[in-house]
């Protein structure tokens, strides 16, 4: 079985943004604006790991840290500040907001060509048209490590479990594209899909994307699939995703482990998207 190695995949991306950065020299670093709004645990941990990430890269990140309690109204305005900075390529508001907070209006608020999460409807929009756009990190990644382990889905049967906006609906869009690492003939799985297992077990490839811990077991799977398992859930015991991974490893062709398989690949493609858009900025892309 092939163990897809995301953290190291994901460390070879960063070394080349940061030597892609530092040749450079001169101008002007990339910028990044965080913000993260109120005090969820793990959002927090997320923003840190980001800050860290765009540290050891050579991007500078701005973290704006706000209390729980910040109108709709000043959130849209400091992201609007941030819209009208020249050392701003990127801005993230890290989800989930606070109740009282319209997320789609903040998502809308960003200037698409600086929306690094690529979230915003136009990004969405010429994603599916299959136009020049900043794609969604995970998904991103997911496509990456395709490519980095030489395993394209054309012509396959790919199933995705899960269609959040942020992972399922943008992978299978990439999926089915016409374009590399696409042509894959896509069934999108959800909640109300009435027989999960027989749909899975019909899969070429494999993607995981419903955070459901452990839901996936081997009688599940097609023998020889390549599974991604984009399910990440935190457990008391630690980082867990959809696949039970050891009744898997013994039945497919290849597996990204949780944690350490797709989870490093989304800062990386954050990192990445940020670094594109100071490109296309500076005049460089
Ligand atoms: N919350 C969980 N995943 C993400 C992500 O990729 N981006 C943002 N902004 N918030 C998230």
């Amino acid at each position: 079985m092939l163990l897809i190695d995301g953290k190291s995949v994901a460390r070879e991306v960063r070394e080349s943004l940061a030597e892609e950065i530092a040749r450079a020299r001169g101008g002007r670093p990339p910028g990044l604006a965080v913000f993260l709004v109120g005090d969820d645990p793990a959002s927090a941990v997320y923003v840190a790991g980001k800050e860290r990430a765009c540290r050891e890269t050579g991007i500078r990140s701005t973290a704006f840290r706000l209390p729980r309690e910040t109108p709709q109204r000043e959130l849209l305005e400091r992201i609007a500040a941030c819209n009208r900075d020249d050392a701003v390529d990127g801005i993230l508001v890290q989800l989930p907001l606070p109740a009282h907070l319209d997320t789609l209006a903040c998502i809308l608020a960003i200037d698409p060509a600086k929306d690094v999460d690529g979230f915003h409807p136009e990004n969405v929009g010429r994603l599916s048209l299959g136009l020049p756009c900043l794609p969604p990190c995970t998904p991103a990644g997911v496509v990456e490590l395709m490519r980095r382990y030489d395993l394209p889905p054309a012509g396959k049967l790919a199933v995705v479990a899960g269609r959040s906006n942020i992972v399922g609906k943008p992978l299978a869009t990439m999926l089915a594209a016409n374009g590399p690492y696409g042509n894959a003939t896509v069934t999108v799985c959800h909640s109300r899909t009435p027989n999960l297992a027989e749909e899975c077990r019909r899969a070429d490839f494999l993607f995981l994307a419903m955070g459901r811990p452990g839901s996936v077991t081997a009688d599940m799977v097609k023998p020889g699939a390549v599974v991604f398992d984009v399910g990440i859930t935190r457990t008391p015991e630690g980082l867990k995703g959809d696949a039970d991974f050891e009744s898997l490893r013994d039945k497919v062709r290849a597996l990204t482990p949780v944690p350490g398989g797709v989870g490093p690949m989304t800062i990386a493609m954050l990192l990445r998207n940020t670094v594109r858009s100071w490109s296309m900025r500076c005049g460089k892309g």
